[in-house]
C-alpha cells in the first residue's frame, strides 16, 4: 500500500461517513435547522453560508439522494477494499463502472448548482468540500489504468529502479502468472524463491565489485529448475523451456502492473553455486537466474524502445509453403 492508496482510503472512510450520516437523513427528509443527526447542523451552517441550492432541493433530487447514500456506499467500500489490498487490478471492471456513474452525476449535479438561481457562494469553500470526490476520482482513475500496461510492449530490461516498495500482492500475483506457464506433462519443473532482507544482503555479497548496482534492486526472484531428466534429453529442455517460459510470465504480470525487472544470469559475476547456496535451492536444482524488480526510475511505457533485434523478424522467420 503506498500513500496514495491510504489517501484514497481515508477519501473512501470520509464519502461512506457521509453516506451513512447527511445523506442518509437527506433521503428520509430535507436538512433544516432543526435537523439534529451527526453532522446534519455543521452541514446546515456551511450550506446556508455556500451552498444554498442543497437545501432548497426539489423532490426528486432528494430522493436522488438516496440512490447516493446507499449505492454508490458500496461503490466506496469497493474503492476502499482495492486501496486496502491494492485490489486495483483485479476490480478494474466494477471500480471503472462505479466512477462512470459517480462522475455523471456529479458532472450533472455540478452543473445544476452553477446553472441555479443560488449557485454556490463561495468557489473555495464549494470546492474544499465537493472537491474531494472530483479528486479521488482522479486518483482512482490513475490508479486502475497503471494496472493497465500492455506488458508485451511495456516489459524492457530495465536497471534504474526507484525506493518505492513492490506490494507483496503484485509478487504474488506474479507468481500464480509464472505457474500458468506450458509446461510438458505437467512437470511444473520451476522452483522459485522470494529474498527477504537477509539472503538479498548474501546475494549483494557474492561479488564486490557489482555490489553497488546489486544493493540497488529493490527485489530479487531466484528461479531454479527442477528436472528429472537432464539437459541434454528432449524431456530435459522441454522443463528448461517450461521454466524459461514462467520467468517471461512472472515479468509480464509485473509489467502490465507498471512495475519493471531484469533477468540476470552472467552479469551477477557470482558463479551459479553461490546463488543457490544464498536460497538453499534444493540438490539439482540448476539456476535459472536472478530476477531483479521493482518501480522503474522512469515509468514503464508501451513506446519504450527495445535494444534492436539484429536479425529482425526477417531474419528468423521463414514462410513455408
Ligand atoms: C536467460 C537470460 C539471461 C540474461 N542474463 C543477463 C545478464 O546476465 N546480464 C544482462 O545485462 N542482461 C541479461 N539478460 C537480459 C538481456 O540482456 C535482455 O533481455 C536483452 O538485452 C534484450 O532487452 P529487453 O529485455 O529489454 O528486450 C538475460 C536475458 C535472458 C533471457
Amino acid at each position: 500500500m503506498d500513500a496514495t492508496d491510504l489517501f484514497l482510503a481515508g477519501l473512501q472512510l470520509y464519502f461512506i461517513t457521509m453516506n451513512w450520516t447527511v445523506e442518509r437523513s437527506y433521503c428520509a427528509a430535507p436538512i433544516t435547522e432543526g435537523s439534529d443527526c451527526f453532522l446534519c447542523p455543521e452541514t446546515h451552517e456551511f450550506c446556508t453560508a455556500h451552498n444554498p441550492l442543497f437545501l432548497a432541493r426539489p423532490e426528486w433530487l432528494r430522493l436522488a439522494t438516496c440512490f447516493s447514500a446507499y449505492a454508490f456506499c458500496v461503490g466506496y467500500l469497493v474503492i476502499l477494499w482495492a486501496a486496502l489490498t491494492d485490489g486495483w487490478a483485479k476490480l478494474r471492471a466494477p471500480i471503472l463502472l462505479f466512477i462512470g456513474a459517480k462522475m455523471y452525476a456529479l458532472i450533472y449535479y455540478h452543473t445544476m448548482e452553477f446553472t441555479s438561481e443560488t449557485p454556490p457562494l463561495g468557489l473555495g469553500a464549494y470546492f474544499g468540500v465537493e472537491g474531494p470526490y472530483l479528486l479521488a476520482g482522479v486518483l482512482v482513475i490513475r490508479k486502475v489504468m497503471a494496472g493497465s500496461l500492455n506488458p508485451l510492449k511495456a516489459r524492457r530490461s530495465v536497471v534504474k529502479y526507484s525506493s518505492k516498495r513492490v506490494p507483496k500482492a503484485a509478487t504474488q500475483r506474479a507468481l500464480e502468472a509464472a505457474i500458468m506457464a506450458p509446461n510438458h506433462f505437467l512437470s511444473e519443473p520451476w522452483r522459485f524463491y522470494t529474498c527477504g532482507p537477509e539472503t538479498k544482503a548474501k546475494l549483494c555479497g557474492l561479488n564486490e565489485d557489482k555490489r553497488k548496482a546489486a544493493e540497488a534492486v529493490p527485489e530479487w526472484l531466484i528461479v531454479t529448475l527442477a528436472s528429472e531428466h537432464k539437459l541434454t534429453e528432449k524431456l530435459g529442455l522441454e522443463d528448461h523451456a517450461a521454466t524459461a517460459c514462467a520467468v517471461q510470465n512472472f515479468m509480464l504480470s509485473l509489467a502490465s502492473e507498471g512495475i519493471a525487472s531484469k533477468w540476470m544470469t552472467g552479469a551477477l559475476g557470482a558463479p551459479p553455486e553461490a546463488v543457490l547456496e544464498c536460497v538453499g535451492a534444493g540438490r539439482g536444482e540448476k539456476l535459472m537466474g536472478a530476477i531483479w524488480y521493482g518501480y522503474p526510475s522512469k515509468a514503464l511505457s508501451e513506446d519504450a524502445t527495445a535494444p534492436r533485434r539484429k536479425k529482425g523478424l526477417e531474419g528468423v522467420l521463414t514462410a513455408c509453403a
